[in-house]
């Protein structure tokens, strides 16, 4: 069993979980993510390493709740015990020095990209972040990101920042503004990572994504997490989770991210009326 350190709501829908696990901790690389099941009864669900700390021995990850698994996590509180924390998974996120680099991250992705921006700037690139909130209110861990950044923007649809556009026509503006940018990493929900792909194709700017297709084992064994990638299949959990977002087959990956939607919302409503009868 492992033991939750802490589980605190950063803002409406999305928690931090951070996680005693030493083992892990010592491993981390940006990019990486873990698998953990929030009880015996439970799901394998994947999360990215949004943080972690040798010293302590912990491991942070940020999650938005969209289901039974992610519900169940959020009711957890420090001191409780989850049967399954493995990791760290998949390959880390490259990390060189590119030249400018923006940082486009949405949702949970605002924390799972707060690793790779640190290495990026670590590395000495100029890290250029843009992040993505439906209002000001959702905004979260935004002085960790500065901290970290040369250049800071974010796009809400609310009036309280300078961008009210969906972050591709964001990604666009800032593009032009800061000219000459290397590299572009973008993590967040599917839609986001392949709008910020579709922005930055046209103009020949390499685009890493994060894909979050479905993943059972998490170690190349069980084939859930298959994508296509420059035609090729690829395996998410070990071939990934990062990819060349212009060579990614979106389609495909929308149709299998939707695959056991009927079993999900059954699967939700019956925890739900179990929960709060
Ligand atoms: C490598 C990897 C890293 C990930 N890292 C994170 C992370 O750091 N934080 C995080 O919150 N999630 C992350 N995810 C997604 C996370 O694993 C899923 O959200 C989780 O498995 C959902 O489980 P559930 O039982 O709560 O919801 P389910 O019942 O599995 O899904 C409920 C509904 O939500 C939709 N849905 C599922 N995932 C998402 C999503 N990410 N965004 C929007 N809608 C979704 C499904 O299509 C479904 O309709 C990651 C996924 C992968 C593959
Ligand atoms: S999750 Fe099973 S092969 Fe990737």
């Amino acid at each position: 069993m492992v033991k939750i350190l802490r589980r605190e709501r950063l803002v409406p829908n999305i928690h931090l979980l951070e996680v005693e696990a030493p083992e892990v901790a010592r491993k981390c690389r940006p990019g990486q993510f873990v698998i953990i099941m929030p009880d015996e009864r439970g799901e394998r669900i994947p999360l990215t390493i949004a943080d972690w700390d040798v010293k302590k021995g912990s491991v942070t990850s940020v999650f938005m709740i969209v289901g039974t698994s992610t519900h169940k996590l959020s009711l957890l509180n420090a001191g409780d015990e989850v049967p399954v924390f493995v990791g760290p998974l998949g390959k880390p996120s490259e990390i060189e020095k590119y030249g400018t680099v923006v940082c486009a991250g949405g949702c949970f992705g605002i924390a799972a990209i707060y690793p790779i921006a640190r290495a990026l700037k670590e590395a000495g690139n100029k890290v250029v972040t843009l992040l993505d909130v439906k209002a000001n209110y959702l905004l979260y861990w935004e002085d960790k990101l500065k901290a970290v950044s040369d250049e800071f923007y974010v796009s809400a649809r609310d009036s309280f920042f300078d961008c009210k556009d969906y972050i591709p026509k964001t990604l666009k503006s800032v593009v032009k503004k800061e000219s000459g940018i290397n590299r572009v990493v973008s993590i967040g929900c599917t839609y986001l990572m392949y709008t910020c792909s579709e922005a930055t194709k046209s103009l020949g700017i390499k685009t890493m994504v994060s894909l979050n297709p479905i993943m059972v084992d998490g170690t190349g064994m069980c084939g859930a997490c298959r994508v296509t990638v420059d035609g090729k299949t690829k395996f998410a959990c070990v071939d990934g989770p990062d990819f060349d977002g212009h060579l990614v087959d979106w389609e495909e990956l929308f149709t299998r991210r939707k695959a056991y939607f009927e079993d999900e919302v059954q699967s939700l409503c019956h925890w739900e009326r179990n929960q709060f009868p």
